[in-house]
């Protein structure tokens, strides 16, 4: 089983963007928090990350018939693109979308996401756990 995880802009930057939001740990943390979970539970991973919106959706593209599942943090694109949204259901990959933060008790804009009707499911404000949470999800439903 083959596991994309795609991470949107400034994503690069947690560590340093706003600790008190996204916390002190930075972005390699992340990819090791995930590599080690996927080990642990036996599924392949690839981690990418892009503060391009073309780039996002080229990888999306590029998942049809190569990856099982994705999960994604679209970062400020979740709230924006239609397009990263129609990529996603282009390719009809199961999809899960993780936010480090409480997207709801921030600013009215960041409640609005076009990818999150179609997602099997949806993770916010568990910091980097959020991530091994979809994972974990979404490896069972695909086993099922
Ligand atoms: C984010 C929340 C978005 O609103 C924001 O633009 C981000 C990160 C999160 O992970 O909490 O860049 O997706």
């Amino acid at each position: 089983m083959k596991i994309l995880v795609i991470n949107g802009p400034n994503i690069n930057l947690i560590g340093i963007r706003e600790p008190e939001i996204y916390g002190n740990k930075n972005y390699k943390d992340l990819c090791n928090l995930l590599q080690n979970k996927a080990n642990e539970i036996g599924v392949q991973i690839e981690i990418f990350q892009s503060n391009h919106e073309g780039s996002i959706i080229d990888k999306i593209q590029e998942a049809y018939g190569v990856f099982d599942g994705i999960i994604i943090n679209p970062a400020a694109f979740t709230h924006t693109s239609v397009a990263i949204a129609d990529a996603l259901t282009a390719v009809n990959i199961p999809y899960a979308e993780v936010h480090i933060s409480d997207v709801f008790s921030r600013e009215d804009f960041r409640k609005i996401s076009y990818i999150r009707d179609k997602a099997v499911k949806t993770v916010f404000g568990k910091g980097f756990n959020g991530y091994t949470e979809c994972l974990e999800y979404l490896v069972g439903e695909l086993k099922c």
